[in-house]
Formats: C-alpha cells, structure tokens, sequence
C-alpha cells in the first residue's frame, strides 16, 4: 500500500517525458581537445531545438569555469570533473533533457564511471576520432604548442594519456566528415 499521498510525491521522470514528448538521453562525447566535440554539440543542439526538443549542452565553458572551477587536470582532478558532470548530467536527463556532455574524458575507467551514474541505457558514448595530428595543426587554443613548449603539465595527447574508446557508440573523424554528416549520424543513433 502506498502510504503517501499523492501530493507529496515529486513527479517522475516520466512525467516530465511526457510533457516534453521526449526521451531524456546523454550524449557523451570524447576525443582530445581541439577534436571538434563541442563544434558537433553546437551544430546538434541547433539541430535538436528545430525540432522542438529540449536540449542541454554541458562543456567546459560552463562546467569548468562554474561547479568545477576548483579543479584541474592532475588524474584525480579529472575524475571528481567527469563524477560532478556525470551527476548534473543525470538531473538533466531524470528531467527528460537530451544531454550533451563535451569533455575529453580521456580514460576508459572515467567513461565507464560516467556510463554508471547516467546509467547505461540512457549513455551514448560518441567518439570524436579527429587524429592528435589534426587537433594539433588547428590547435585553436594555442595550448598544444604551450604543452610541446612544455608550458602546460599533462596535456591529453603530449603528455597525458588519451585512451581509444572500446565499444563507441559511433566514431566521428572530423576531418573526414563535415559537422552536417557528424550531427546527421548522430540524429540516426538517437532515432530522433
Ligand atoms: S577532462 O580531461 O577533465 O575531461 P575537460 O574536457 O574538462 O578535460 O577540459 C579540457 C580542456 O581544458 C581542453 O580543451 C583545453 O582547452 C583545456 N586544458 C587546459 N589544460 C589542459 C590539460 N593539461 N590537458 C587537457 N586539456 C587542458
């Protein structure tokens, strides 16, 4: 028997599905930096709003500049970053919001904590496959030639591990594809 009255209870995930006619998911991209997950993020999000459903983008402009500003890129900083994100990342989609996350999240042991807390039915691991090469001859940040210059410690690709993930949902080389056959792929995944 339920002893609580209907009232008291907060509404469901389902509830709030049903509301936005949507399935609440996480989009879980990684790749080195410079890669071109948030670019493809970007392009989705734009995408995803066109149809009318409700979308998030969680990246390092509003995560590691906010919540995790404390935090930096030793390996035990980056496994409370991707824990902190992973949780958020959670409330969003218990809220029915299709959840982008755009972090190198270089390990497979952070990818799979990641994929535990979201739950893994809920988790799309979206690869961006750009070679380090290309990352680097964009380096849109100029932080790569600052690591080679040895100005930054650990930098993901020179001097910090990068990881292949295992078992991908998709892989997406941006060099190879442009950001339109990036978010169409995706869109096919999700069947949205
Ligand atoms: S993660 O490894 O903890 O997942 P996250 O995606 O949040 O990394 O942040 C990566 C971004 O931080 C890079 O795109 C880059 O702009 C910046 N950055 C600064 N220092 C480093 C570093 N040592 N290694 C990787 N990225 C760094």
């Amino acid at each position: 028997m339920n002893i609580y009255p209907i009232f008291d209870r907060m509404l469901t995930r389902a509830d709030k599905e049903q509301l936005l006619g949507q399935r609440g998911m996480m989009i879980w991209f990684t790749g080195l930096s410079g890669s071109g997950k948030s670019t493809i993020a970007i392009a989705l999000e734009r995408e995803l709003q066109r149809r009318r459903l409700l979308c998030r983008i969680l990246d390092g402009d509003n995560i590691r500049s906010g919540i995790n500003s404390n935090l930096g890129f030793s390996p035990e900083d980056r496994v409370e970053n991707i824990r902190r994100i992973a949780e958020v990342g959670k409330l969003f989609v218990d809220t029915g919001i299709i959840t982008l996350a755009a972090f190198i999240s270089p390990t497979n042991e952070l990818r799979r904590m990641a994929a535990r807390i979201i739950g893994e039915q809920d988790f799309y691991e979206v690869y961006v496959s750009t070679p380090l090469e290309e990352c680097e001859r964009r380096d849109v940040k100029g932080l790569y030639a600052k690591a080679r210059r040895g100005e930054i410690r650990d930098f993901t690709g020179i001097s910090a591990p990068f990881e292949v993930p295992e078992h991908p949902a998709l892989s997406l080389d941006t060099s190879q594809l442009t950001v339109e056959e990036s978010v169409d792929r995706i869109l096919k995944l999700i069947n949205v």
